[in-house]
């Protein structure tokens, strides 16, 4: 979101701080803890700007470099030449952050799916590349770009089918399930054989410097890749290649954890989704392709501008949760822990000192996410590893925010690909170590199961 000028958003400051004064006065129970759910970056909103709108606790200088940041992740890029933001392509997936996290929210699924919009496939060949990442297929790279200038051929154009699966819960009520199946049709040279697919679509981009700030040992800490303790749920750490300081580190961002860094992730997002080079990926993702650049070696996006677009996904605030001191949710928040969700989906977490942004530092979190992979079955796999990552496996997504979905963005979608069409039919896609989960979700009574989705909607 764009605030045009300071003083709306001093405004709109003392009021979330004025709120936050509030909360603490009623905190009366352990479980309203969570109702400040990215703790001092907490945003006190529940309408459309809920992702939108800086952590309130940002320093003026901060809060300037946010709003900075905030216009790059808006800025719409063209083919060059152009007096400012050239450079897009010749072949992209889309032209501007904010087209696929509209709102800083997550993407709508596209009707006709190449369309402009917030969905993609990335693509591999079997095998892995120097660092232990998925292997470029020859010519077509690790992502598939399906849109491109005037004169350029795309990549390929993307298939989706859909399929129908029923699932009868205990009280009789039927969910039909829409299962897509994926494929590449009219690529511009030949395809080769046995290109592994995974869908993708633009998930929210708030909270995530505190995300970046969970210390490692705290993560890890909850990895049980062997299942010793025998519950049915691992969980597993992503170790990647980190592009920024060229070595192996945590991978904390992307649907299987594949990008270590926020920075790193946004300077992939310039060079896969936009074909626009940095400091960091200097190569035109489509050099040497012959619908791709010839020209190489020029920096399309200086590191001003990578950086406060980093900055700005570091510095929006998190929604609050909502509704915590209801009945129905206090009693929901019971059922999430009792049928399993709570040992993928943690609830808490304290953040380490990121010496550059203290505003984010030392903050008791809500994100309900563990950081890790999951192995989630086979109806969810893409069956193409990322690092570390399986085909079937995952990372667990953080739960703040889920709840108002439909209000920044006006739409449902959960999910890698954004499948499931509610948080019901997100739960019933859940399978492999959470299939226990799903199973008892099921056999909910359905004021259990009415509660523990009001629950879930107040995050
Ligand atoms: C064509 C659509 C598209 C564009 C353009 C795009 N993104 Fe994304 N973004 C995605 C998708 C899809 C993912 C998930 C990628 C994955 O799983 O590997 C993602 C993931 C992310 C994440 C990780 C979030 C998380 O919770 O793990 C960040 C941060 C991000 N994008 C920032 C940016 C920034 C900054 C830009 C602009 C420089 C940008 N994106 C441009 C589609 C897009
Ligand atoms: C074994 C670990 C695990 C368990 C147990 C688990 N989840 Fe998940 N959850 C995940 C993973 C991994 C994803 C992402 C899957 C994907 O996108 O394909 C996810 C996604 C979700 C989403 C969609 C979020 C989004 O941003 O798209 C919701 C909602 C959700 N889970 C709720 C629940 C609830 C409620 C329960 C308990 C009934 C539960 N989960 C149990 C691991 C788990």
């Amino acid at each position: 979101m764009y605030f045009k000028n300071i003083r709306n958003c001093v405004i709109l400051l003392s009021l979330s701080l004025l709120l936050v004064e509030c909360s603490k006065d009623e905190k009366i129970n352990y479980k309203l803890d969570g109702q400040s759910a990215g703790g001092e970056t907490t945003v006190f909103l529940s309408n459309s700007q809920a992702f939108g709108t800086p952590a309130p606790n940002l320093s003026p200088e901060h809060l300037e470099m946010h709003l900075e940041g905030d216009k790059a992740f808006e800025a719409i890029f063209v083919s060059s030449p152009a007096p400012t933001h050239g450079g897009l392509g010749p072949i992209f997936n889309n032209s501007s952050c904010n087209a696929c996290h509209p709102s800083d929210a997550r993407a709508s699924v596209p009707t006709n799916i190449n369309e402009l919009s917030g969905f993609f496939f990335r693509i591999s060949v079997e095998g892995t590349d120097e660092h232990g990442g998925p292997k470029p297929v020859p010519g077509f790279g690790t992502q598939l770009q399906h849109q491109s200038l005037f004169g350029y051929e795309p990549e390929a154009k993307m298939e989706r089918k859909y399929q129908t699966k029923e699932i009868v819960l205990s009280d009789g009520l039927k969910v039909q399930l829409q299962r897509p199946a994926y494929s590449i049709i009219d690529p511009y040279i030949e395809l080769p054989e046995n290109v592994l697919i995974s869908p993708r679509i633009g998930m929210p981009v708030f909270g995530l410097g505190l995300l970046e700030s969970i210390p490692e040992k705290d993560i890890i800490a909850n990895a049980d890749e062997f299942d010793r303790d025998q519950d049915g749920v691992s969980g597993k750490p992503n170790y990647v290649w980190d592009a920024v300081t060229e070595t192996v580190q945590l991978g904390r961002f992307g649907w299987k954890a594949g990008a270590a860094n926020i920075l790193a992730q946004s300077a992939g997002a310039y060079s896969g989704d936009m074909g626009l080079t940095t400091s960091i990926f200097p190569v035109e993702s489509s050099y040497g392709q012959s619908n791709g650049n010839t020209e190489n070696g020029i920096i399309e996006v200086s590191d001003d501008e990578l950086n406060a677009v980093t900055f700005y996904c570091q510095t929006l605030g998190v929604p609050a949760a909502r509704n915590l001191d209801k009945e129905q949710v206090i009693e929901g928040s019971k059922i999430f822990e009792k049928i399993g969700c709570a040992k993928c989906h943690i609830p808490s977490f304290i953040t380490g000192n990121n010496p550059n942004i203290p505003e984010i530092s030392n903050q008791k979190i809500y994100p309900y996410t563990d950081m890790l992979l999951h192995d989630m079955g086979e109806d969810l796999a893409d069956n193409r590893t990322e690092y570390l990552a399986s085909g079937t496996e995952w990372k667990t997504r953080p739960l703040w925010g889920v709840g108002l979905t439909n209000v920044t963005s006006g739409h449902t979608s959960f999910l890698h690909d954004g499948r499931a069409r509610n948080i019901m039919e997100a739960i019933l896609w859940h399978g492999g170590e959470a299939e226990n989960s799903k199973n008892d979700f099921i056999e909910l009574a359905t004021e259990e199961r009415e509660a523990l989705l009001a629950f879930v909607n107040a995050l």
